[in-house]
């Protein structure tokens, strides 16, 4: 049994609610999660004393925490800094890990790096990280509950404005659902949901559940979360997952419940590398 705690685009800067951000604080001490898991977008403007801001933050916490950057986590203005090192302030100042792996005995968590310099505005997933993972996913036990944590998202949720999703992002779902992961957070879009990967991607294999959070501690919340801050309570055991959307509410000034959603844990089929090296992967366009 496993619980984790997916908090997302916490926008440390002029948009952070400090209020908030306490909250997320006193949730994990409540609540005791086994992990904290934050996908990216720590900052607003990716400047030195936002992340010294959020290592404050992140130090506090009590618990393991796995995080990956985000798109504002890369400088947007200081053009030369984005070209030459565009992840030098957030390894200084925040973690020099880009891609963290998490593992013990019942849980892996596989952080991925998607966000790049301007050419890829919607973020990608490099060849050379997805290899990366099928040889982990291949050395993982079947029983061990497979995660992975990137800050854009692989799939384009209904009735959300952008249809586009990250570069790479079929054939990253077509090696998640051989490999039998069992599960993808994300943030950016600042709107929580869940679905299936075979919804957009059908291959008639056990489906990946794909969870969204919105944004945790900032007011960029958009759509339906126009000024409302989300995250996801997540307990994990050998037969089911169980996933929590928690919403700020201002009137208990606490995270409360306000949807819960249950899967069974899927019969997954051997895994092994064979025909992905060889680009086996048919190519499919991302932009939807
Ligand atoms: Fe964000
Ligand atoms: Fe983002």
């Amino acid at each position: 049994m496993r619980t984790l705690f997916h908090i997302s685009d916490l926008h440390f800067g002029p948009p952070h609610l400090p209020r908030v951000s306490r909250g997320v604080l006193e949730h994990v001490e409540r609540h005791r999660p086994d992990l904290v898991v934050l996908s990216g977008d720590l900052t607003q403007r990716a400047k030195p004393e936002q992340f010294r801001a959020a290592r404050a933050f992140v130090d506090q916490i009590q618990v393991p925490v796995v995080v990956v950057p985000g798109n504002h986590d890369v400088p947007l203005w200081r053009v030369w800094e984005r070209v030459l090192d565009p992840y030098g302030c957030y390894r200084r100042h925040f973690s020099p890990e880009l891609e963290p792996v998490y593992r013990d005995e019942e849980i892996l968590i596989a952080g991925v790096n998607t966000a790049f310099g301007w050419t890829f505005k919607d973020g990608r997933i490099t060849t050379r990280r997805l290899l990366e993972l099928a040889e982990l996913f291949e050395q993982t036990p079947e029983s061990v509950f497979k995660v992975v944590v990137a800050h854009h998202h692989l799939i384009p949720p209904p009735n959300f404005g952008t249809q586009r999703v990250l570069g790479n992002a079929y054939e990253a779902i077509d090696l998640f659902s051989r490999a039998g992961v069992d599960l993808i957070l994300s943030g950016h879009l600042h709107q929580a949901y869940i679905g299936s990967s075979e919804e957009f991607y059908p291959q008639g294999r056990p489906p990946v559940v794909i969870l969204h959070s919105g944004t945790t501690t900032s007011n960029r919340g958009r759509g339906g979360e126009r000024e409302r801050n989300t995250c996801n309570w997540i307990r994990i055991d050998g037969e089911s997952l169980v996933v929590s959307h928690l919403r700020w509410h201002r009137e208990l000034d606490r995270f409360a419940e306000q949807s819960r959603h249950w899967y069974p844990r899927q019969e997954r089929v051997p895994y092994t590398l064979e025909g992905l090296k060889g680009g086996g992967v048919p190519p499919m366009p991302t932009t939807l």
